[in-house]
């Protein structure tokens, strides 16, 4: 069924288009080539925080290490962290497995079919349902993203906030009525590709797109303040003081397991403080932290606070190399020893990897006696 939504322009015009356009512009993407649904919800929790090329080899090391639901279902946590150490979220890995394993327990390894089934599987939310829905199983279900909101906000000229809750509801019935009930999946496959190629957020190609003619945003010159998005909270500062301790040819690393960002993954014993401290200030208070009171310990290097950007919160993260010459019950019952040559065998996170690798002070901490 088509419905005329401007006397101009009826939905089928609005597919019709976008199929065409996709035809000349697709990306070939590895995950494009198959209708294996495991390995497209593979694919959609990796893109869902991270870019196509960054995405695209992780997608491949992934299928190959956990090549189907149950192979992933028995994954050791630590290899599973291995293999995403560096995509950051992590919580996505830890979600992947759990949804694999409720896949085996509840479905009998086979990945549900609809959009209502797939919803109810842990880490899987309405765009990833609907992209597998439509991709593999051919189901008319919009997967509805800041590529949709963007390209519907500007062709059909719509002000409501995309982050409000009506917002998302208009924009969702209005793509479920645009989806082409033909081929939904790729229609959503060949709305992705014109939100990252031709309506792109800063800058997009108005002169060749083939919606210029009646695009609201376009025609009206509006195209920067479409779409429309309520006031974001600004991000929250934490500041993290990681100790990287020199016991002779050892050191200290704790798996982080509270609920926060980074869990299961490894990490220096951290030491967070409200505020940025001054290097006079880390000297004072270096025999008040719980695991070095008692160890002797001597400050070799402070670095400058790294930051590092989250989606909530910027961290500033400043690495402090000190020598100690015994460990004291703190260190001994709630740290993990191991020697500096092995830290690399261990998953950080990207702030802390990134750190070890571009900084000359790593080699030094490495050899410092
Ligand atoms: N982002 C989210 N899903 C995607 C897909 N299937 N292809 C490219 N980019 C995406």
């Amino acid at each position: 069924m088509t419905r005329k939504i401007f006397f101009w322009f009826d939905t089928m015009d609005f597919s019709n288009k976008l199929l065409k356009w996709y035809g000349r512009n697709a990306r070939d993407l590895p995950w494009r080539n198959t209708s294996n649904p495991y390995f497209i919800w593979i694919s959609e929790v990796i893109l869902q925080q991270t870019r196509v090329n960054q995405g695209i080899p992780y997608y491949y090391r992934f299928i190959e290490e956990f090549p189907t639901v149950q192979a992933l279902a028995n994954a050791p946590i630590d290899k599973l962290m291995k293999v995403w150490q560096g995509l950051g979220y992590y919580s996505r890995a830890r979600n992947l497995k759990e949804g694999a394993i409720q896949i085996v327990n509840e479905y009998h390894g086979q990945i549900p079919n609809t959009f209502d089934e797939l919803l109810k599987i842990k880490g899987i939310g309405p765009y990833s349902a609907a992209a597998i829905a439509s991709f593999a199983f051919g189901r008319a279900v919009p997967a509805v993203d800041g590529n949709v909101y963007r390209i519907l906000a500007r062709v059909f000229g719509i002000f409501t906030p995309i982050d409000s809750s009506k917002g998302k509801k208009e924009f969702f019935e209005l793509a479920k009525e645009l989806i082409s009930k033909k081929e939904p999946g790729r229609f959503n496959q060949a709305i992705i590709d014109f939100g990252a190629l031709q309506c792109t957020p800063k800058s997009p190609r108005c002169s060749d797109c083939p919606f210029s003619d009646y695009c609201y945003a376009f025609q009206n010159n509006l195209i920067t303040s479409l779409p429309v998005k309520g006031k974001k909270k600004p991000p929250k500062n934490r500041f993290f003081y990681y100790f990287m301790i020199k016991y002779g040819n050892y050191t200290f690393i704790k798996r982080r397991r509270e609920n926060d960002i980074w869990h299961s993954l490894y990490e220096f014993p951290l030491y967070e403080h409200e505020k940025q401290l001054k290097m006079n200030e880390i000297g004072l208070l270096i025999n008040s932290i719980n695991f070095l009171k008692d160890t002797q310990p001597t400050i070799r290097y402070v670095s400058e606070p790294v930051k590092h950007v989250l989606s909530h919160r910027i961290i500033w993260a400043t690495f402090i190399i000190v020598h100690i010459s015994k460990p004291n019950y703190i260190l001994n019952s709630e740290y993990h020893l191991t020697s500096v040559e092995d830290l690399s065998t261990y998953s950080f996170p990207r702030l802390i990897d990134g750190y070890m690798v571009a900084e000359p002070v790593a080699k030094y901490f490495i050899c410092l006696k």
